[in-house]
Order: C-alpha cells, then sequence, then structure tokens
C-alpha cells in the first residue's frame, strides 16, 4: 500500500490551492466572502494528496516522513474529517510526551485546537486532558511514557503522534488492545521514522497504509528559520537521510552500538539502585550553530548493572543546560554531576555552581580519545551490563550512527562519562565498598 516519495513536489503532489495559484496568482479575488471563509477551512484544497487518507481497508495509516512535513497537521486534519462525517465517538490522542500532547497535538499550529472554523470549535479542559467536540465526540489525550493510563478505555479512533520517539512500546500495545470499539476502528501514526522494532513490524503489516514524504515537500509553508535550521543540521549527513527523508536506516559500520543490541538491554522498571550520576558534556558555545549539551542520568545496582535513566540534553545557553542537568540531578536522585571539563573547565564549575552553590560536582578531563573511552561502555552493553529503561531515541540513534568522523555526540559522550563513572575501571561494585558505604556522600565536591 506504500504511496512513492520522490524528494520535491510533482505536479502530482501538489495541493488544489497550489495548482490555483500556478494557473493563476489572482484566482481568489473572484470569491466572495462567504467562498473565501469556506476554502479557507476546506483541508481537501489546501492538503498535499500525500496528506489525505488514502483508500482501501487500512487499519492503520502510517505516515512517516522528514521534519517538517505536515505529519502533525495531516493527523489532526484527518482527526477532525473523522468528527464532521460522525465516525468519531471517543478518540485517544497519544503523543510522546504529556507536553507534546498538549503544546503539539492540541494547541500548536497543526494542532487540533486550530483547525477547526471558529462556529465549531471544540472546547478543551486541560486538567481532565479531554477535548469536546461541536457534535459530542470526545477526545482524551494521553502520554505514552504513562502506558498505565491506556489500559482501561475503550476507543473507536486513535491519533498517535511521533511514535518512533515513544518510551515505552507498552503505551502502544495498550492503545490497539483499546481501540475496539465501533464499526470501524482506525488508526493514524504520524511520525519521524526510527528503526524500532514498533517501525519494522508496522510497514511489514498487510492491514497498514504507509506514506512516506520529505521535508522538502512542504517547503512552501515552512517557517524559513525552521528550514535553515534543520537543513543546517541535517542535509548531507546520515541523519539527515532519516529526519529529511525519511529513511529507515541500517545498522552502520563501525558504530560500537547497533540497534539490535540496544533492543535486547531495554527494561521497563529498574531495582533499587547504589549510585546514580548525572553526566554533562557541554557545548562550548551558545549560538545558533552549536552542539547540545549531553545531559543522561545513570544509576547502578548492588550488582554493578548500570541503569540508564534520563537523557535532558538540549541546545541552550549555560544558564539553561546547567538548569536541566541540576533538575535531573535532583529528580533522579544522583549522587553527583560527572562534567567534562576539557573546555573552560571553571567556566563549566562555575555554571553550574551559580545555579546552586552546593551542587556535588566532578570534573572530567578526557586524556584519551572519544572512541578509546567509549570502547569499554560499548562492552558492558554487550555483556548485557547496561539496560536502558524505556526507550532514548536521539541518543540510541547518536550510539548506533557514531563513527569516529560523524558529528561530535553529545548525548554519547554524556552517557560514556557517566558509565565510566559508575562502572569501568578497578572501582568494586559499590554495594562491596568497606564499611558498609553504599552511596558517596551528596556533598562531596572534587
Ligand atoms: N498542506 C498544507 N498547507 C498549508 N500549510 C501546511 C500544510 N501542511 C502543513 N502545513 C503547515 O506546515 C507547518 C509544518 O507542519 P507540521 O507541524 O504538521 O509538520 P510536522 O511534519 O509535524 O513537523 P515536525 O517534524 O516539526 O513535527 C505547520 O505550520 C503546518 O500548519
Ligand atoms: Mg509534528
Amino acid at each position: 500500500m506504500e504511496q512513492k516519495s520522490p524528494d520535491l513536489a510533482t505536479e502530482a503532489q501538489l495541493s488544489v490551492i497550489q495548482r490555483l495559484i500556478q494557473a493563476d496568482p489572482d484566482w481568489h479575488e473572484s470569491l466572495t466572502e462567504e467562498q473565501k471563509a469556506e476554502v479557507m477551512w476546506d483541508w481537501t484544497l489546501w492538503a498535499r494528496p500525500k496528506q489525505l487518507s488514502p483508500g482501501g481497508a487500512w487499519r492503520i495509516w502510517l505516515i512517516l516522513a522528514g521534519r517538517g512535513f505536515g505529519k502533525t497537521r495531516s493527523g489532526a486534519e484527518w482527526v477532525r474529517e473523522q468528527v464532521m462525517s460522525g465516525n468519531a465517538g471517543r478518540i485517544a490522542l497519544v503523543g510522546a510526551t504529556a507536553a507534546d500532547v498538549r503544546d503539539t497535538m492540541v494547541e500548536g499550529e497543526s494542532g487540533l485546537m486550530r483547525i477547526f472554523p471558529p462556529e465549531m470549535r471544540p472546547r478543551y479542559v486541560p486538567s481532565n486532558r479531554r477535548i469536546t467536540f461541536h457534535n459530542g465526540a470526545i477526545a482524551t489525550a494521553f502520554s505514552a511514557d504513562e502506558p498505565d493510563r491506556l489500559r482501561g478505555p475503550n476507543h473507536d479512533l486513535a491519533w498517535c503522534d511521533e511514535i518512533a520517539a515513544w518510551r515505552y512500546p507498552d503505551a502502544w500495545d495498550q492503545l490497539i488492545f483499546g481501540l475496539r470499539i465501533g464499526k470501524d476502528p482506525r488508526l493514524v501514526a504520524t511520525t519521524t521514522p526510527r528503526p524500532t522494532p514498533l517501525i519494522r513490524s508496522l510497514i511489514e503489516r498487510d492491514d497498514v497504509a504507509v506514506t512516506t514524504g520529505s521535508t522538502y515537500e512542504n517547503k512552501a509553508n515552512l517557517a524559513p528559520t525552521f528550514l535553515k535550521e534543520v537543513l543546517a543540521r541535517y542535509e548531507g549527513t546520515r541523519l539527515g537521510r532519516q529526519e529529511l527523508h525519511a529513511e529507515i536506516l541500517d545498522d552502520v559500520e563501525g558504530a560500537l552500538w547497533n540497534r539490535d543490541m540496544i533492543e535486547s538491554c531495554r527494561v521497563h522498571t529498574m531495582p533499587d539502585l547504589v549510585r546514580i550520576v548525572v553526566g554533562v558534556d557541554p557545548a562550548i558555545s551558545s549560538g545558533e550553530s552549536s552542539n547540545e549539551t549531553g545531559i543522561v542520568a545513570v544509576g547502578c545496582d548492588k550488582d554493578g548493572n548500570g541503569y540508564v535513566l534520563d537523557d535532558k540534553s538540549l541546545k541552550g545557553s549555560p544558564t539553561e543546560w546547567a538548569h536541566a542537568a541540576i533538575a535531573l540531578y535532583h529528580r533522579s536522585q544522583a549522587d553527583r554531576i560527572v562534567v567534562e571539563a576539557n573546555q573552560g573547565g571553571d567556566m563549566v564549575r562555575h555554571t553550574l555552581m551559580t545555579v546552586e552553590s552546593q551542587i556535588p560536582i566532578k570534573m572530567v578531563h578526557a586524556t584519551r580519545g572519544k572512541r578509546i573511552r567509549a570502547e569499554p561502555v560499548s562492552a558492558l552493553y554487550e555483556q548485557g551490563k547496561v539496560k536502558h529503561v524505556g526507550a532514548f531515541p536521539q541518543l540510541e540513534d547518536q550510539m548506533c550512527s557514531w563513527t569516529i568522523d560523524a558529528p561530535s555526540p553529545d548525548r554519547l559522550d554524556a552517557l560514556v562519562w557517566a558509565v565510566t563513572e559508575l562502572l569501568v575501571g578497578s572501582r568494586l561494585p559499590p554495594a562491596v565498598v568497606p564499611f558498609g558505604a553504599t552511596r558517596q556522600s551528596p556533598w562531596e565536591i572534587n
């Protein structure tokens, strides 16, 4: 059921409006005000053909497309179409996090609150995560990092955004289990792809209609700053094949991790941890073209197994990353922050201590190359000694695609510092540190 996807919009991929403009840029001038309002809210005129649901007896419509393709808008418009035609009674909206559902799927520029004409605008009550439409249909917002909330409620329709970035696959299973009321329960999933088991299995299924497309196809509707940034970051890179052109990438020869290794270390719960650190690899500058700051929390249990707990890496000013690192330190109840100090170590320490003066910091210096530092960490994964609690899509992308000549893998560096601190070298597992001291003093500062 695949629709073909050359990168640039060909004639056949243009919307009705784009074709009208090509024929006569002033085509709309002869319209009455009433007709203009009708045109304005008629998605079938604005959508490029790939953004309209394909025919056929699909149960799941999977849109795998590059950043900015118009995935979210397509998903939201499909929900609108179903509501308007009376096909929808109970709709599930599922995003990667609660903030993603609220800020993107519901209130975002392509979200449900923006696409209905004023007289039919739905009512959104954030406190009960619910949207009520003019005809009584109801949509409820769910976050894929709280899969338990999806256990129980039944739906006749679902729209899932960015499924390749969901932390727990269980969310998908629970949703599908509850998608069982109405005559024809259907689901639309919109996402930039990743080679996750879920994506791989969906594209093989007969009841899944797959639409693929690239960022460039929606170029005309993208803010120039967004386009500039996303192209500068990804065009010409391997990851760009995924992020812009929606290719499902294979493993990379020479990378220290591969997808199977990571899938086999995935767990959903963690044991009691005896020690937790937050690894930080700070970006040297904070301009538009600067790198991200890697911020990753890792813990270890009494048997010396590591658990990756969270990835809060971001692109931001020193104050922003320091706040994020310290917030993660508190949230994960970490013992200390381990931060690379090769570039501007004093400034890095000062930045963290300005946000919280007593924060326990360990400055670490890279004396060996990145690959040499990363190899023992990758070996621990191979031995099954490091687990991921849920999925960390961007970190895992870096792990599986980084080779020595690839751009700086900030998330991976932060992970390597944290795992090294906890598990690499001659250090004994914390539980057997003499005199029963299992955690280091949180106030110790190196
Ligand atoms: N056919 C269209 N006509 C006009 N504007 C469109 C069309 N499709 C999408 N857009 C607009 O393009 C912008 C990007 O769309 P959208 O947010 O849906 O893309 P996305 O693929 O979900 O992006 P991201 O990768 O950032 O999640 C939005 O402003 C959206 O309203
Ligand atoms: Mg989107």
